[in-house]
């Protein structure tokens, strides 16, 4: 990747550290989240063109709260420290930060006091969002005060030097509901770090293909291909680069959802050209799965199962050169943290390299955000269906029927689940919702159809919003939406009598029944 402008979020911990790097790249400027015990000499290696600190959950009191070397704040770099990251930036230069006896959260109306570059374009009062504690009771020496808030709870609501070009904000600038948030963060960009913006979707995308032609030369490249979107959109810019000597590989295990495997095929064979072997085990999956109704036996075995699937195909491919991996920015970060307690063991590509004989993997979206991975497959001009695709399991419809995993299980599902997609989509609201499917819960009960009983499944519904699956809430879908999908389930599939909506939030609940 050529250089550009480089912006390092220091990450203290808080709960939007991530939006904050997205707000940066989303105003043009390349940023990276970094944990927050960086050394002076690796932000140094570094070189970026400004710093922000994020919030976090501390107090600089505590000693066990991280902190940082003054050194970082004579490197002639800018700072913008954000609510814990502001505190931070008195504590250290000889402020006063002070505990205030309850917490502020929410909506505050701040009043500028001084524009300076910080806050050009801002009106003299705005809605600003809190979200602390501790509060700066008075900024350092040779800073001014920027902002306060009218009820008196911040005096000092921000802080700053022009010619030291650092600064702080108490409220959180990242947030949607502080109304002039982006543009407090684009003046520190621009004005004040004077970056120029060279981070763009379109540049971006022609600067990897460019890249990976000459990385990739003449040499074959294999990857697989889920249908899902970062295996999707890295499968298209690979190929864009070096065309055919891209195979991709689709397993069909059997357990997508309606038509799906078909459309896959249709967008990425047909209509790109894309060179896509589909390997169908739907049988093979079907049998391993006979008898099994434990969640975790069902994952490992359409786990292993997947890759020997795919081993058989790539064995039959030869040897290549590179394999594709759709890994994302957050899975970087998330594979640099602490272990934590299995809930379910995730199926997914990872376990390919061991059994493909290939030199070097390559990851062209390691870089990205879900939302810029849309934008890339947007400029790559997929289609908008797969581009906003719902996130889908590896193990599919297998862990939304719970028991054993039967023919006529998966028809039923299958039928019910694209019922209630259907009817999400014409209310308009499948781009709104994180994730919505049908389930089945191994618990028939008794109905009546016509004047005959009936003894059949009870489908849930589930639908949840989220930002990124860690926690989510159940969609509050309208009622009419829910009773048409009820009566056209009932009405239209085969073996569903009772249909159910999921009013769990995650956690304590999943957002996968399995
Ligand atoms: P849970 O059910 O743990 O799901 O709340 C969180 C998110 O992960 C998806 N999910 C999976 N994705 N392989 C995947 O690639 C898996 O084995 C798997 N299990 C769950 C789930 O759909 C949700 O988006």
């Amino acid at each position: 990747m050529e250089k550009h402008e480089r912006v390092l979020v220091l990450d203290f911990g808080g709960q939007y550290n991530q939006l904050i790097a997205r707000r940066v790249r989303d105003l043009n400027v390349y940023c990276d989240l970094k944990n927050c015990d960086m050394t002076v000499e690796e932000i140094k290696a570094y070189n970026p063109i400004g710093i922000i600190f994020t919030g976090g959950p501390n107090s600089v009191y505590e000693e066990s709260s991280p902190h940082v070397p003054a050194e970082i704040f004579s490197l002639g770099i800018p700072v913008l420290g954000i609510c814990y990251g502001c505190q931070l930036i008195a504590y250290t230069l000889g402020g006063e930060v002070t505990h205030a006896q309850t917490s502020e959260y929410g909506k505050r109306e701040i009043r500028v006091l001084k524009k300076g570059a910080l806050f050009e374009g801002v009106p003299a009062r705005s809605v600003s969002w809190m979200s602390h504690t501790d509060y700066v009771s008075r900024a350092p020496e040779g800073f001014e005060v920027l902002a306060d808030t009218e009820a008196g709870t911040c005096p000092v609501a921000a802080f700053g030097s022009a010619e030291k070009k650092i600064y702080g904000v108490q409220f959180h600038p990242e947030v949607v509901h502080t109304e002039y948030g982006n543009l407090v963060l684009k003046n520190f960009l621009y004005a004040v770090c004077g970056v120029k913006g060279d981070w763009t979707m379109s540049g971006f995308v022609a600067e990897q293909v460019r890249a990976l032609r000459e990385k990739i030369g003449d040499k074959k490249v294999l990857c697989a291909m889920s249908g899902g979107v970062d295996s999707a959109v890295a499968a298209t810019l690979i190929h864009k680069a070096v065309g055919n000597q891209l195979v991709c590989v689709f397993v069909d295990h059997g357990l997508l959802r309606k038509y799906e495997a078909d459309e896959v095929m249709e967008v990425f064979r047909d209509k790109l050209g894309m060179n896509l072997i589909k390997a169908d085990a739907g049988e093979v999956f079907l049998e391993r799965l006979k008898g099994v109704s434990d969640p975790e036996k069902k994952r490992k075995i359409i786990g292993e199962e997947f890759i020997r699937t795919f081993e058989k195909e790539a064995k039959k491919i030869g040897a290549v050169d590179y394999l594709v991996q759709g890994t994302i920015y957050p899975d970087v970060i998330e594979s640099g943290k602490g272990k934590s307690a299995v809930i379910k063991s995730h199926h997914n590509v990872g376990g390919l390299p061991s059994v493909v004989d290939f030199k070097e993997i390559i990851e062209p979206l390691r870089d990205l955000f879900k939302d810029e991975v849309r934008r890339v497959g947007f400029e790559l001009g997929l289609p908008r269906k797969v581009v906003m695709r719902q996130p889908f399991p590896g193990p599919g419809l297998a862990i939304r029927i719970m028991g054993e995993v039967t023919k006529e299980k998966l028809e039923t599902l299958r039928d019910a689940d694209f019922i209630f997609r259907d009817e999400i989509a014409k209310a308009g609201l499948d781009e709104k919702i994180w994730q919505y499917f049908a389930v089945i819960t191994n618990s028939p009960t008794v109905g009546v159809m016509g004047d005959f009983r009936t003894y059949e499944n009870v489908i849930a519904l589930r639908a949840v919003t989220s930002v990124d699956a860690m926690t989510a809430d159940w969609a509050r879908i309208p009622y009419d939406v829910l009773e048409k999908v009820s009566n056209r389930i009932v009405n239209e599939v085969k073996h569903a009598n009772r249909i159910v909506y999921d009013v769990t939030s995650k956690p304590p609940a999943t957002i996968e029944w399995e």
